[in-house]
This record gives structure tokens, C-alpha cells and sequence, in this order.
């Protein structure tokens, strides 16, 4: 039976969690009972949590002094960590490899990419003393592309690799590693790329065969169901939340 409070006494990382589908996921954990750790390049806002289960903590997960000190300030804090959700990720401009500058190639696989690795590195020896569950935030287009994505999609689909093989070298230690994949999804950063939320529906519903875009709590939703027990037989996979874009 999938209970409300399945999170009961867990205590979860996420991180991007001042962007909408990290407070989306922060939120609907809570509501289950974890305690959320919320780390952002910036201190993220608190309202709406319980101030006994929440923290919220500056970190860039690019930088792996600053990953080491906010697992550890999690771990002081609550006693023990229990997930890991690598959802932070830099926007990216749009260009082929022959326009993108060599610096944003670079901050893209460092954030989206090494930013997971690094929240791994420090996050699973704490794991690995009761079990746990990494969850990465990948995309439909880790799987398939789109013009002018290089960078992004190739970050993606590292994630999605690096998934097996968290699942794979962790499995011994009641350790699963799922990876996530949204389709568009109505968020400020897709609003800001296309300039409004009109212009994000208008170009991004149509290649959904659902025929709209998702919402952060369709995402956080299917989160919950994959770090809970009820996901237990499902790691070193992927899940598609995509409306069926790439059924196409
Ligand atoms: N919105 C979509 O349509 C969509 C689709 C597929 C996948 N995703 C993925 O879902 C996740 C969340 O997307 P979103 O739309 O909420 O994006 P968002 O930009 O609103 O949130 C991302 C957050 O990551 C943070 N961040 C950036 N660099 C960081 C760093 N170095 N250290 C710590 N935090 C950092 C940002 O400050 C931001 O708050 C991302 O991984 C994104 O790639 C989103």
C-alpha cells in the first residue's frame, strides 16, 4: 500500500531546489514525511516547510568543497542521509558545437554531470550505512535531440549512464539508482527561454502527443513513487515523464 507519510523519517537531499521542479520535489517529500535538505547556488526560501525538517543551504555542486561541507552539515544535522536528487542543472545556450563557447560546453557537463557525481561521491557512504535511493533528474532529450542541444543532451544522457552505474557498483549496499526523465515541463526557466508561458505552450505542447506540457508536481509526483518503497525492484533504469514526446 503506498502510504501518505511512505517518507516517514527519511532525510533527503535535493538539490536546484529554488528552481520549480526541485521545490516541487522538496515539497511533496515533505508532505511524506522527510526531512528535505534543499541545497541551490543560493540559500532557497523555507516558507511553507516545517522549520524542525527542512534546510536550506548555499551550495554549488560544481564544487566539490562545497558539496563535501553541505553533505556533511546534512548529515550533522538530521543523523543520517537517505536520498540523493541530483536536479540542479545550468542553463545552457542554445548553439551546435561550433557556436557554443568552450566555457559553456564546460559549465554545462560540470553542473549537470559532475554536479551528480559530486552530490554521489560525498552522499553515498552515507547511504550506504542503511540503504538509500539516488534519483538523477535527466530529460526526454538525454535520450533523443533536438537542434541547437548539444551540450544539454549530451549532459543527459551522461546522467543516464551514470545511473546504471551508481545502480550497479551500489546494488550490494541496499543502494538504488533511478534516473528520471521529464518531457517539457512549465517551469520559469522554459518560460524565461521562450519569453512567456503562451510562447512555452504554443511551441512545446504540439511535440507532446498528450497535447500539453507537464507540471512540476506531475514530476515531483512520479519522484515520490521512485525514491519510495514501493519502487523497490526498480534500479539502474530510466523513467519517462514525457507525455509521450519520444513515442513519436
Ligand atoms: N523544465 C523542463 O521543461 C525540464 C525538462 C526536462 C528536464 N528538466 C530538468 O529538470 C531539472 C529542473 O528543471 P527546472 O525547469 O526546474 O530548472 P530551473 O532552472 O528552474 O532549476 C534548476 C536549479 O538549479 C540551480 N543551479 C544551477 N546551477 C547550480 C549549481 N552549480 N549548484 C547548485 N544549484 C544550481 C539553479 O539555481 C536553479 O534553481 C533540471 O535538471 C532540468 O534539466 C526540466
Amino acid at each position: 500500500m503506498f502510504s501518505p507519510q511512505c517518507l516517514e523519517g527519511r532525510v533527503a537531499i535535493i538539490t536546484g531546489a529554488g528552481g520549480d521542479i526541485g521545490r516541487a520535489i522538496a515539497m511533496r517529500f515533505a508532505s511524506a514525511g522527510a526531512n528535505v535538505a534543499m541545497l541551490d547556488l543560493d540559500a532557497v526560501p523555507t516558507d511553507g516547510f516545517d522549520p524542525e525538517r527542512c534546510l536550506a543551504m548555499p551550495c554549488d555542486v560544481a564544487d566539490p568543497a562545497s558539496v563535501e561541507a553541505c553533505i556533511d552539515a546534512v548529515a550533522n544535522r538530521f543523523g543520517r542521509i537517505d536520498i540523493l536528487v541530483n536536479n540542479a542543472a545550468t542553463e545552457t545556450p542554445l548553439g551546435t558545437v561550433c557556436d557554443i563557447p568552450f566555457e559553456s560546453w564546460r559549465k554545462t557537463l560540470d553542473v549537470n554531470l559532475t554536479g551528480a557525481f559530486l552530490i554521489c561521491k560525498y552522499g553515498v557512504p552515507h547511504l550506504g550505512r542503511q540503504g538509500g535511493v539516488i534519483l538523477n533528474i535527466a530529460s526526454q532529450l538525454g535520450h533523443v535531440t533536438t537542434p541547437g542541444r548539444a551540450a544539454y543532451s549530451a549532459s543527459k544522457a551522461g546522467l543516464l549512464s551514470l545511473t546504471r552505474s551508481l545502480a550497479l557498483d551500489h546494488a550490494d549496499q541496499g543502494i538504488r539508482a533511478v534516473s528520471l526523465s521529464p518531457g517539457a515541463v512549465l517551469t520559469s526557466r522554459v518560460t524565461r527561454q521562450a519569453g512567456s508561458e503562451a510562447a512555452v505552450i504554443e511551441m512545446l505542447a504540439p511535440l507532446h502527443p498528450i497535447g500539453r506540457i507537464g507540471t512540476p508536481e506531475e514530476i515531483a509526483a512520479t519522484a515520490l513513487f521512485l525514491v519510495s518503497d514501493e519502487a523497490s525492484f526498480i534500479t539502474g533504469t530510466d523513467v519517462l515523464a514525457d507525455g509521450g514526446y519520444t513515442a513519436r
